[in-house]
């Protein structure tokens, strides 16, 4: 087991369902229509939705097409985050939280990267993909029940629509809004 490995395996879901749901509402009740806290659990639970999908694929055409769609949306939510979220809570004084962030962040990219290389209507690939789909859960889990909330309450709130400006660019910027999710999901 390599040290990426063991870094995700180590956080694979402590929580339980019950307290992700908490964490949710309590971030769902932080947030304001169309800022950067709602632009973030929206993407949240549309990348829940893109890992069910994939694991759903009956064939290894629509498994990879699947594959395809949840990297675009992951990696334009965490760039974004990574670009506007993350620093923003590094100045706020959760430099360890933003370190954290951005470890676990890697360590799911270092996975995606290596699911691209395995069957995909192989064991080894649902087993690859449900480790990253835990571990993803659990970072979303600290983001909407800790660190995002905490941002919400440190940075002053006439930056706040700053970061919902950026975040919303630096998404956009990759993912090239609803249209070219599902160009996207038309051509693979
Ligand atoms: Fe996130």
């Amino acid at each position: 087991m390599s040290i990426i490995d063991k870094v995700v395996a180590a956080v694979t879901p402590p929580e339980s369902e019950e307290a992700r749901r908490e964490a949710r509402a309590k971030a769902r009740a932080a947030a304001s229509p169309g800022d950067w806290l709602s632009q973030a659990l929206e993407h949240h639970v549309k990348i829940e939705a893109a890992f069910a999908a994939v694991k759903a694929a009956s064939t290894p055409a629509t498994r990879v097409a699947a594959q395809k769609k949840l990297a675009l949306i992951l990696t334009g939510h965490s760039n974004a985050e990574e670009s506007v979220l993350y620093p923003a809570l590094a100045g706020a004084d959760e430099k360890g939280h933003a370190t954290m962030a951005y470890s676990e962040q890697a360590a799911a990219k270092t996975q995606m990267a290596l699911l691209e290389n395995l069957a995909p209507m192989s064991q080894d690939y649902l087993d690859k993909l449900e480790h990253i789909r835990g571990a993803v859960a659990h970072h979303v889990y600290e983001e909407e029940g800790t660190w995002f909330l905490e941002l919400r309450e440190k940075v002053a709130t006439g930056d706040q629509a700053k970061l919902s400006q950026r975040f919303e660019e630096e998404f956009s910027r990759y993912v090239g809004g609803e249209g070219r999710l599902h160009d996207q999901a038309a051509y693979a």
